[in-house]
């Protein structure tokens, strides 16, 4: 999973490519790479580790052209070094490649490249690529890209240069997202509309199997028979840019302090009529698709589910989801939540839905995402760009679209009465704020942070709908501080984790159901006297009786709702501890942002 831009126009490609590469570089940051068109020959150069390596290689060795392609990887295959870096030539660089995805038969289409003498110089998969197009190649380069795009298996966008047309991209898509977008006198290619965004006035989502051949003016479309194909351009609206988060100096600090406003904006546009559409249609069972934090929020949903309305839902990892036999018919109503609409576990997960006859609601961040696309209805988190890596508002803001789904199924079934409906929207209604109280209290989390950022190990515990947020906590911190962290029922303590709650460790317990207090208490105390040392979130209502090293108190609400107002807390504790640890909390070693592969 990577990002893959592409220029041609009037400009200066070079500088185009990398501001487009400054907005992917969120999709990851292992190396990073250009090839410019100079009217003779493709000219490439790449370098392992972030931007800034690549932007100094330019300034001491720049590449002028009006045509170029750029990439920024996220290591799949072959480690982290200049040689794996994209874009990548075939010999006497006729063709330069960059691609986003996974060719799963490359080492079988190696084997036939270097029977007939071609050397490869890399560990990746994707060098074949230009090696195949070459090989392919008798005077048409539409042609020899069709052709060798017919022998890879996987899935795949493609950024592609050819010697012999100076002023020419082209570009592939299969199941990786590919646009392409039109400016003055100038066109591009890119993953996604960030990158692009600021100097379009017209884009184009491409569709699988589909190769384009873009120039400056003009963009045509083909089939891998060559036969043309309609693509259809529509304006670039500010919507589909996205609001830009006031910056604090950390994209995950500014992205926390957004939660109240992501919120509040995507309960305020929340599109009852479509969902209610939706939830009166004939199903028997629901199932939530996700990963990472988007299936935490799927969690969140689950629980209320069972406790606002009585009704089980089947959580599936989407991942797990593939691999699993399954189970659900065509009358299973799937809730699809991704930030990124673009997961490549998700949206297999989705197509394999679908393919049973399933509908799907999509909840997601991103309008023109290949999520919305094949979703059968979607409901729009309005979180604005989410840039670092560690989902925040987007978790915080699905969360709350998700228990207004919950409460809107539960009226509609009649598992809740009138005034019980009333009541839990104004509680909802009233979340935004109490995040807002939580963020002021940054400083005491901060404290907070400073005690876990020595622990040797952290658990993070809770009772129902704070076990969701326990295990959203744990990612959190886990991935940004890279601290040893785990989630655990606290209930489940006492039948083996226990053993290791020893001097050093740290547990980081949700306390926020008064009706839990008592057993939270009692839970927090059998860590405690093995030598570990606790820290409790607890709401005002729920913190009776806990003793513990530290207690942070969070605004009551309903139980179901807690996990949108304590992960609040757990962001701020992860970004902090992260800090402190000395890392690079926007970017985590090893991680991207959208995981365009399965
Ligand atoms: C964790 C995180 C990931 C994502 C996951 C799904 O902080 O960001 O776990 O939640 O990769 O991404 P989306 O929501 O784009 O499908």
């Amino acid at each position: 999973m990577c990002g893959i831009v592409g220029y041609v126009g009037k400009g200066n490609a070079t500088e185009r490519l990398i501001k487009g590469l400054e907005s992917l570089e969120y999709r990851g940051y292992d190396s990073s790479g250009i090839a410019v068109h100079t009217g003779a020959n493709l000219v490439v150069e790449k370098k392992a580790g972030r931007l800034a390596k690549l932007r100094e290689a330019l300034a001491e060795r720049p590449l002028r052209g009006r045509c170029g392609i750029g990439h920024t990887r996220w290591a799949t295959h072959g480690a982290a070094t200049d040689d794996n870096a994209h874009p990548f030539t075939s010999e006497y660089s006729k063709f330069a490649v960059v691609h986003n995805g996974i060719i799963t038969n490359y080492e079988a289409i190696a084997r036939f490249l270097r029977a007939r003498g071609v050397r490869l110089r890399s560990e990746t998969d994707s060098e074949v690529i230009a090696h195949l197009i070459d090989l392919y190649y008798t005077g048409d380069t539409l042609s020899a890209i069709c052709r060798a795009v017919k022998d890879l298996e996987g899935s795949f966008a493609l950024g592609i240069l050819s010697v012999y047309e100076e002023n020419v991209l082209y570009g592939v898509r299969k199941d990786s997202p590919l646009i392409v977008g039109k400016g003055e006198k100038e066109s591009f290619l890119c993953s996604d509309i960030s990158g692009i965004s600021e100097f379009c006035e017209e884009v184009a989502f491409l569709e699988d199997d589909t190769v384009v051949r873009v120039t400056a003016e003009r963009t045509e479309a083909y089939d891998l028979m060559k036969k043309k194909r309609p693509l259809s351009f529509r304006k670039n609206s500010r919507a589909e840019r996205g609001r830009e988060t006031p910056f604090f100096g950390s994209h995950m600090l500014s992205e926390i302090r957004e939660v109240p406003r992501s919120i509040e904006e995507t309960l305020a546009a929340y599109p009852e009529e479509a969902v209610g559409r939706i939830l009166r249609g004939d199903f028997d069972v629901i199932a939530l698709l996700g990963c990472g934090s988007a299936y935490h929020a799927g969690l969140v949903f689950k629980t209320a589910m069972r406790e606002i309305a009585g009704v089980p839902v089947r959580d599936c990892i989407a991942s797990e989801f593939l691999t699993e036999r399954q189970t659900e018919g065509e009358r299973t109503l799937f809730i699809a939540v991704s930030q990124s609409g673009e997961t490549a576990d998700t949206l297999q997960a989705v197509r394999r839905a679908k393919k049973r006859g399933s509908k799907v609601l999509a909840i997601c961040n991103a309008p023109s995402s290949s999520l919305s696309r094949l979703a059968d209805e979607t409901v729009m988190t309005h979180c604005g760009v989410e840039r670092a890596v560690a989902a925040t508002k987007s978790y915080s803001a699905q969360a709350a679209v998700l228990l207004r789904i919950c409460l809107q199924y539960a009226d509609i079934y009649g598992k809740i009465t009138k005034e019980e409906s009333r009541l839990y929207l104004e509680e909802l209604s009233r979340l935004a704020e109490k995040t807002e109280e939580v963020i002021r209290a940054e400083k005491a989390l901060e404290e907070i942070a400073k005690s876990l950022a020595s622990a040797d190990a952290l658990f993070c515990l809770g009772r129902g709908a704070d076990h969701c947020a326990a295990k959203e906590a744990s990612l959190k911190i886990k991935e940004v501080s890279y601290l040893f962290s785990e989630a655990y029922p606290s209930g489940e303590l006492k039948h083996g984790t226990l053993a290791l709650m020893t001097k050093g460790v740290f547990a980081l317990f949700f306390s926020t159901d008064p009706r839990l207090a008592e057993k939270n208490a009692a839970s927090v105390e059998e860590v405690r006297c093995r030598g570990a040392q606790a820290v409790v979130l607890a709401a005002e209502s729920a913190a009776k009786a806990i003793r513990a090293e530290r207690t942070i108190l969070l605004p009551d609400t309903i139980p179901a709702f807690s996990p949108v107002v304590s992960s609040v807390a757990a962001q701020l504790i992860a970004y902090y501890v992260a800090v402190i640890r000395g890392c690079d909390v926007d970017r985590p070693r090893n991680l991207a942002k959208s995981v365009t592969v399965e």
